[in-house]
């Protein structure tokens, strides 16, 4: 094989060759194993953010390596015209994990959504989409009109109708749902904008809300789903079960992979023609999501996440320069003091050079908070680790 490309030369023939959609870290990464990525100059990065929660497993899991392997060698694609086993077992245990109703797979946490929206709507035509401030849902259309939020909207107007978005109070939501809703569609907490639970009165809220006018309660899991804050889906950790919900980023731990899961109520809402996705349901994507879920419902893998979360927030906690830690299991946001904020520029900045200088991966969904997305199968030394080279990040300055 030849020798990998540099650091300097992949910066060079994108500059030339790649939109200029991302801005990138000024890191190369040749490959991953478990908690570790390794550039392409021989450093060793503590990923503490998973490909922003995707490979939740850790890099190169043996399970999943071996599961992919097997399927490529077998079978790659069909489309959904014929009866396949990887998605209809896949099929099958989502829905036993979580509402017990139906399944309709997608590529993406946004086209997940996206299904989620044509549900509802199909649900109850022509009725509007209500979501919360601060929200996130994806960059296709639907899901970005369902993503209140100025600066990702607002170059793309016009939007598609038919949305409206309202603060997170019980009030608020109350207010927002009526006869005319379809749906509400939310997180239970906020990943992109920094990590923010809802409160449960809030979700309760949507729920009775919801019941009273015949609107759908849709939790969007992609972030938060697949054991990230400690139970299998977030909403399991509060009062509410919502009638669908919409996976996506870790379910097959790299392997572009979306779906939506609904109530068994819902059986029956979409028809054949309805929606459609030439890749979605793929055997290749769905092998490797089944190794996922082999591993994530083996006996203490959750209490694992929980045990880990807690350990994170403790030695977080105890830095001079946070002034809160939330979130919940391994979904965290460190709240840095305004002090801290001012001599580092940014929380963005600072994960900048946590990860250039420090060698520790997490970023800065908010001017003044790092988030923390890290494998699920961390082991104690390797948070106490990413707690001190955090702690090396805020001293330096
Ligand atoms: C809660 C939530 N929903 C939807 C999305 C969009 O997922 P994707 O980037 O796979 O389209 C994201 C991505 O960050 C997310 O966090």
């Amino acid at each position: 094989m030849s020798d990998p490309l540099t650091l300097a030369e992949l910066e060079e023939i994108e500059s030339r060759h790649v939109l200029q959609n991302y801005a990138r870290l000024p890191v190369a990464v040749a490959s991953g194993a478990d908690v570790w990525l390794h550039t392409v100059d021989g450093r060793r990065v503590l990923d503490l953010l998973c490909g922003l929660g995707v490979t939740s497993l850790g890099h190169a899991h043996p399970a999943v390596t071996m599961a992919i392997q097997e399927q490529a060698g077998t079978l790659l694609h069909t489309s959904n015209l014929v009866h396949l086993e990887a998605p209809t077992r896949l099929a099958q245990r989502l829905s036993l994990s979580s509402l017990g109703g139906g399944v309709l797979f997608q590529n993406s946490g946004a086209e997940a959504n996206e299904a989620a929206i044509k549900l509802a709507r199909r649900h109850k035509r022509g009725g509007e989409i209500v979501s919360l401030f601060k929200g996130f849902h994806g960059r296709t259309y639907g899901a970005l009109s369902a993503t209140p939020q100025e600066a990702k909207q607002e170059p793309f107007a016009p939007l598609v109708g038919g949305f409206r978005a309202v603060p997170p109070t019980p009030d608020a939501v109350r207010d927002a749902v009526g006869e005319g809703t379809a749906a509400v569609l939310l997180e239970t907490v906020q990943g992109e904008s920094g990590v923010l639970p809802i409160p449960d009165d809030v979700l309760l809220a949507a729920r009775e809300a919801c019941d009273e006018h015949g609107a759908l309660l849709i939790v969007d899991e992609v972030q938060s789903g697949m054991g990230r804050t400690g139970t299998m889906w977030s909403y399991q950790g509060t009062g509410v079960t919502p009638d669908a919900i919409t996976v996506a980023k870790a379910l097959a731990n790299g392997l572009p992979i979306g779906a939506l899961v609904t109530a068994p109520h819902l059986y029956d809402v979409l028809q054949p023609g309805d929606h459609g996705s030439t890749f979605a349901g793929n055997p290749l994507v769905c092998a490797a999501a089944l190794s996922v879920l082999d591993v994530m419902e083996a006996p203490g893998f959750l209490e694992g996440v929980t045990a880990a979360g807690a350990r994170f927030r403790a030695g977080l906690e105890a830095l001079e320069d946070v002034a809160d830690v939330r979130g919940r299991g391994l979904m965290l946001a460190v709240e840095l003091t305004p002090e801290a904020v001012e001599r580092h520029g940014s929380a963005g900045e600072l994960a900048g050079r946590l990860v250039t200088e420090h060698d520790v991966w997490v970023n800065g969904p908010t001017p003044s908070a790092l988030r923390l997305l890290p494998p699920l199968t961390i082991g104690d030394a390797q948070v106490d680790e990413g707690v001190a080279r955090i702690a090396a990040g805020l001293a330096a300055r």
